[in-house]
Formats: C-alpha cells, structure tokens, sequence
C-alpha cells in the first residue's frame, strides 16, 4: 500500500506526516536532499533500534555521522546524553542549515529533539518513529525533553520537527509489548474524539504490525493530535486543548510512579489509566456501565491491564496524581468522557471519587 501523508499546521508551522510502508524513503530523500545541499547530516539511534533496523540505519549512515545513545529506553533521556549529543553534533560540524535524524521511538524522538532546538539555539530535526506509541504521539506536535533526578520530562521545549515519517515496516521487529503499550494510544484518541477509530480499532482485534487497518489507524491518531496541537500548540487554552490528550493519563502516571519506572510501560499504564477515567466518568454520571465495559474490553483485547497487577497503595496513588505536572492550584485535573469519542476536562472532581475509583480497580 502507497503511503498516506498529512499535514500537521501549528503556530509555529506546518509538516508533513508520511505514514504507511516505506514512508522511511521520504525521511532519507529529504535528509538526502539537505546533504545535497551542502548542509550536514546526523542520526541518533538507541543501541535497540541499531540492532533492530540495520537497513535503515545504513540508509541513513550514507548520509553522515550516526550517534548511538549510551543507555537504551527512558534512562536515556538525561542530562549526559544531552550534552554527549551536543557534543557530537559541534564534532560533525553541523550548521544552522544541519539536519538532525531522530530514528527510534518516543526516548530518542524527544531527546534528538531537544537537541535539535538547543543546538545553535535550532536546527531541523526529522522524526523516524520506530515505535506505534512514537508514531500516533510523541513524533508528531513539537514537545521535545529530558528527565531531570527530580522528575521526567522536565527540561525542554517546543520544536515542530521539519517532517515525519511512520514507516509502518518498521515496527516487525518491535516486541508484542510495546506494539500493544502503542495501542492504549490509539484507544485514547478514539474515546477522546474518534468514535470511528474506537469501533475500527475493535473491529481489527489485537493489533499486529503488518494489520492492513494499522496505517490507516496510525493516520486517523495523527489527524486528531494535528487538530489539537493545532488549536493550543502550547497546551494554554483553559480547558479542553491539547489536556484533552491526557485522557488516562492521570492515573495512568501515578500508576507508573508507585509502581516503579519500568513495572508497567507507560502504555500499561494508560491502558489501566483508560479504565479508571471510564469509571469516574461513570460515577460522575457522564457515561453508562456500558460504555465502562466497553472500554474495558477493547483495553483487554489489545493485551492490555485495565486494573492494577499487584495492589498498590491508594494514598501514594492519590499523592502522585495531586505531584502530576498537570494539576493546578492544588487541584487535580480529570479528563473524563461525556461520551464514548467526547472528553472534556473537570478540576472539580472530589478527591474521594478518584479514591473510590482507584480501590475498584486493585488499589489497597
Ligand atoms: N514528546 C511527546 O509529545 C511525547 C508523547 C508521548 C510520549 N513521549 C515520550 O516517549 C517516551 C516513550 O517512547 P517509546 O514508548 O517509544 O519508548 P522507547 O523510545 O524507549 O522505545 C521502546 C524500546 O523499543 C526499542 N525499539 C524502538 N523501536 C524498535 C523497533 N522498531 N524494533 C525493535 N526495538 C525497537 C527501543 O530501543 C526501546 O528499547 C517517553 O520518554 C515519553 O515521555 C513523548
Ligand atoms: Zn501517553
């Protein structure tokens, strides 16, 4: 199948998203075309991903220099590998005009970012999301960062890659967990705004990486991303915007938080989160039981928790969601559902009901 491409129009700009099978071919002619140019070239790629895609890795390897990061997955997003990446980036002398690679999934996506808008205070960056999570979020929407000792994602900026390309043949190698942790995404997307791609994404079952549905999928969360990002790129609007995307994402953390970095993957966690932020919408009287079990289910059907593994205390769950960087003033900010494909967010929602929610799905 021919690949899809669609335009992403923000504030700072517009891009393009090339998605489908070999859309790899017009990351490596644009970078190709900038070398052409005269202007320099360089990759970043975790040791997973070198491993993983030689081929790709070769085409873009033609091109210049390719920096491997030291440690693989978040741990990468660090302060060391911020400054090792500056370093070779001023060792490849690359200009104002240079372009930077960002091959891998959402770690490398946001720390080659970073140092793309950093770097000679801004040079381009490509985004070659290697992961499904990459592809329908972190590539797309500008974010770029690091974690700090003292919490993830604390220091960075907004930086709209020139171009992005969700090459789909990319993800047969990525192991069936993360594919699935990709896919509690998907489902935020869906429940958020898309009741078609919520009924597309039940209807193909357990996704795999050659799923006929799957570019499409990965093109229908791209368009929604592009239509919030575009609307609040900066994530100011005082309701709605771009929180919107933090659907699940509440808990979905503080999940992550106590449960230790690494016990759950973040989309594990989004998919319990997903479950929980049905719940509360549901004791808020917003959706029915019906609507919760059908989250439930299409949560369950891509492999994923839609409740805790083991117990986890309810007052550290409730501490972390109040430390979430998303609350304000002290109060918790909920997105909850007022329909299957329809969030709204409410910083009115009483700290006993989201306490009530986390003991029914295994919080002790
Ligand atoms: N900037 C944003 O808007 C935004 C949005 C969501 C998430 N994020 C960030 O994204 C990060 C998570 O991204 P992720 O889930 O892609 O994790 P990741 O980048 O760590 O990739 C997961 C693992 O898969 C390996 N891998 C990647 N592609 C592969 C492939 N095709 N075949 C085999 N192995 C492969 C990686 O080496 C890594 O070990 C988090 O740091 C999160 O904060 C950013
Ligand atoms: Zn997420």
């Amino acid at each position: 199948m021919a690949c899809v491409v669609e335009t992403v129009r923000a504030a700072s700009g517009a891009y393009p998203v090339h998605i489908g099978p070999d859309a790899l071919s017009a990351a490596a002619e644009a970078a190709a075309a900038a070398r052409r140019a005269g202007a320099g070239v360089l990759t970043v790629a975790a040791p997973g991903v070198r491993a993983a895609l030689p081929a790709a890795m070769a085409r873009f390897a033609a091109l210049g220099p390719v920096h491997v990061t030291r440690a693989d997955g978040e741990t990468a997003k660090s302060p060391a590998e911020l400054a090792d990446l500056w370093e070779a980036l001023a060792e490849a002398k690359l200009g104002r005009d240079g372009v930077v690679v960002a091959l891998g999934g959402g770690v490398v996506g946001d720390l080659a970012g970073f140092a793309a808008a950093s770097y000679l205070r801004g040079v381009a960056v490509i985004q070659v999301p290697t992961t499904l999570l990459a592809m329908v979020d972190s590539s797309v929407g500008g974010k770029t960062g690091i974690n700090l000792v003292h919490g993830k994602n604390l220091a960075g900026a907004f930086h709209a890659p020139a171009l992005v390309a969700a090459d789909t043949s990319l993800l047969a190698t990525l192991p069936a967990r993360e594919l699935a942790a990709g896919m509690a995404e998907v489902l935020k997307y869906g429940l958020l705004g898309d009741a078609a791609l919520l009924a597309e994404v039940e209807a193909a079952g357990r996704m795999a990486w050659d799923h006929p549905a799957l570019p499409g999928i990965i093109r229908r969360c791209v368009r929604m991303k592009a239509e919030v990002v575009g609307g609040d790129e900066r994530e100011t609007a005082r309701a709605g915007g771009r929180a919107l995307l933090n659907l699940g994402h509440t808990f979905g953390h503080a999940v992550e938080a106590v449960a230790g970095y690494g016990a759950y993957l973040h989309g594990e966690a989004v998919g319990v989160g997903l479950a929980m932020a049905a719940a509360l919408s549901r004791d808020l009287g917003l959706v029915g039981d019906g609507d919760v079990a059908r989250v439930v289910a299409a949560v369950e059907a891509q492999g994923l928790p839609s409740r805790l593994r083991a117990p986890l205390p309810a007052d550290a769950l409730a501490a972390a969601m109040r430390h979430d960087k998303k609350a304000r003033a002290g109060r918790i900010r909920f997105v909850v559902l007022e329909a299957l494909g329809r969030a709204a967010t409410r910083d009115d929602v009483p700290e006993d009901a989201a306490r009530r929610v986390l003991l029914a799905h295994g919080a002790a």
